[in-house]
Parts: structure tokens; C-alpha cells; sequence
């Protein structure tokens, strides 16, 4: 088991590559997420230009715990890789085997790994034996097709290593989100191996965690799509989970993540223009309140942060009057 505690009321922030940067897990920590997992992280790029890869995983003191996610197909590279981010005092790790893009499955990462399960087990080995095997998880998905399933094998894997976790994604890697997350092979992986177990999939609301948590037995569970639709899914789920309802007013909650999001976005955002994301991220937010389409136009062609002010602006007018 690594230092912190995997339990049900400590629930994740998953890996979700180009959204869970430090300002999203911070606004994501902010209403009770309690371990947060980088995007996904190329491991040679790491090596060979680790100045511009930093930037994807860059931490503060209050983003803690944080999981670093690698991805690469060498036991070397990925040791090497390891090495490297732990003299910068990163401590935990988690090795990508589900991502079905085939930029990446091309290159044997990814979801790639569950075809060769031997490679799979060396990365894993070479990892724990620079970071320590209690620092070190996998997520993983349900194979990579239906010939070719290795959620147990991974499993066991994992559970011989002595690793400190895993999450399913109870998929397999050619489905990529299509059809139902298949919660029952996370129950069955749970009876299976005493490692702690993450759920992932199909947790869009606060009530589908509290389902997956009883009917898969897992350990935690982490939020991905339902984290970026509403942040404050981590409150809500946290509220349920003590018997009590979020009694508060949606939209005015909306506004308020809105602002922090932007503030944090503003403070840490290392992207070379933070003006482009925010109009990403505003729209986004703001396609949530009905007849806000005019708003929405305005958002996405913000050139500045006054700008942003203003719409925030005729937004609360909007949702208040
Ligand atoms: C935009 C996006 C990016 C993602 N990036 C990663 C990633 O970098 N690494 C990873 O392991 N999973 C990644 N995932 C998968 C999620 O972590 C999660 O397992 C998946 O979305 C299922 O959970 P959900 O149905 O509750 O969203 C990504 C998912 C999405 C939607």
C-alpha cells in the first residue's frame, strides 16, 4: 500500500489527457478529491525532452498525493523515466495499459502492453525497483479485445509484484468508450487479488459512484468524463456517501467553479497561451445554462482576461435575474 489511503472516501481524479492538469486537479481537490493522477506522459519524451514534458505534470505542494502516469513499451526507458522524476520528488507512478489511440498502441504502449503481458510484467518489475513497489499501479482496461482478455492476468501480475494498486476500466481497448463499462469483471477482480482495486467507468454522476462502490466491492473509484462535466461531483459523492443530499444552488455553484477554474487556470496553467484554454473551458461551462447560446459565441473569441470578467458577469446577471 503506498503512504496515503486508498478507501471509498478518498475518491480520484483520473487520468484524462489534456484536461487533468494542475489547475483541474486543484479545482477537482477544492471540493474533496483526495488522489489525483497526471494526463498520461510519454516516458521517452521524458528523457529526450524533459524540459518541455515537465510541463504536462507540473505539481504544487497542495496537488498531493499525485500520481505521475507513464506510458512507453522499454523497462529501461520507463526506469529511466522513473529515476528522473523521482530526484524531482515525484513518489507515485502508474503505468498506462489502456489507451486505444493508435498513436500510441502503434509504438507497443498503451493498450498495446495486453498483448504482450510478459513486456507488460518487466516495465511494471523496473519500475517498482526504482520508485518502490507499494508506489507503483497500473491502469489497465479488460484486454484488448474478446480473444484476448487479461484483466486477471494483469491482476496477478500486479498482486505478485506487490504493486500498490490498480484501476479497471472494465472495457476492452477496441471498444474505446463505446458500450457499458462492465462493472461486474471489477467485482470479479476484486475477489480475485488482495491489491487495492480503483473502479473507473461509466461514473458521469455522484449516485453511479455510490452504485459502482456497492456492487463492485472496489477499494476507491476515480471520476473522469463526470469530473470535467461537474467538478464538484467529488462533494456530491462524498455528501452521499455520508447519507446527506448537496442542498445548494446548482447554478450559482456553476459560477463559482467557473471563476476558480479561471483563477487557477490564470495562476498555474503553464500552456504558452492560457487565453485559448480558458475559451475552451468557458464554453464548455457555460453550455450548461439554458439560452446562453450568444454567450457561448462570445466565449469561445475571448482575447482577454477582462473579457472573461464580462462574460462571467452577464452570466451571474443571467442566472440570477
Ligand atoms: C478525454 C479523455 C482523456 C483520457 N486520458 C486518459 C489518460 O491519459 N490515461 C488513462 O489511463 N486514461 C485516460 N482516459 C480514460 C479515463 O481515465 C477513464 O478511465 C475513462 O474515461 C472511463 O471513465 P468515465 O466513463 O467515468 O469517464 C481518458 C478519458 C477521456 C474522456
Amino acid at each position: 500500500m503506498p503512504e496515503f489511503p486508498i478507501s471509498k472516501d478518498h475518491p480520484w481524479l483520473a487520468p484524462i489527457a489534456g484536461f487533468s492538469d494542475l489547475p483541474f486537479r486543484l479545482l477537482c481537490r477544492e471540493f474533496g478529491c483526495k488522489v489525483a493522477v497526471t494526463e498520461m506522459v510519454s516516458a521517452k519524451g521524458l528523457l529526450h525532452n524533459p524540459k518541455e514534458n515537465l510541463r504536462y505534470i507540473k505539481t504544487i505542494e497542495q496537488d498531493s498525493p499525485l500520481v505521475v502516469q507513464l506510458f512507453g513499451d522499454d523497462p529501461q526507458i520507463m526506469a529511466d523515466a522513473v529515476k528522473l522524476l523521482k530526484d524531482k520528488n515525484y513518489k507515485y507512478f502508474d503505468l498506462n495499459s489502456g489507451c486505444p489511440v493508435k498513436k500510441v498502441t502503434k509504438t507497443g504502449a498503451g493498450a498495446a502492453l495486453l498483448k504482450d503481458l510478459k513486456k507488460l510484467n518487466n516495465i511494471l518489475e523496473s519500475m517498482a525497483k526504482v520508485a518502490g513497489a507499494e508506489n507503483v499501479g497500473i491502469k489497465t482496461r479488460l484486454g484488448w479485445d474478446k480473444q484476448c482478455v487479461t484483466y486477471i492476468h494483469v491482476g496477478n501480475i500486479v498482486q505478485k509484484l506487490g504493486l500498490g494498486w490498480i484501476t479497471l476500466h472494465p472495457r476492452f481497448a477496441k471498444q474505446g468508450f463505446s458500450g457499458k463499462a462492465d462493472w461486474y469483471a471489477t467485482y470479479e477482480l476484486k475477489q480475485m487479488i488482495k491489491v487495492p482495486i480503483i473502479a473507473s467507468g461509466d461514473l458521469f454522476t455522484a449516485e453511479d459512484g455510490i452504485r459502482c462502490i456497492r456492487e463492485t466491492h472496489a477499494d476507491s473509484l476515480m471520476f473522469a468524463r463526470g469530473a470535467l462535466k461537474n467538478p464538484a461531483i467529488f462533494m456530491e459523492y462524498l455528501n452521499l456517501l455520508k447519507g446527506k443530499s448537496s442542498l445548494y444552488d446548482k447554478n450559482k455553484l456553476k459560477i463559482d467553479i467557473i471563476k476558480l477554474h479561471i483563477e487557477l487556470i490564470k495562476r498555474y496553467s503553464e500552456v504558452k497561451n492560457p487565453i485559448f484554454k480558458i475559451r475552451g473551458i468557458l464554453a464548455k461551462y457555460i453550455r450548461g445554462f439554458k439560452g446562453s447560446k450568444k454567450l457561448r459565441e462570445r466565449a469561445v473569441k475571448v482575447n482577454s482576461f477582462e473579457e472573461v470578467i464580462q462574460i462571467i458577469k452577464l452570466l451571474e446577471e443571467e442566472v440570477c435575474k
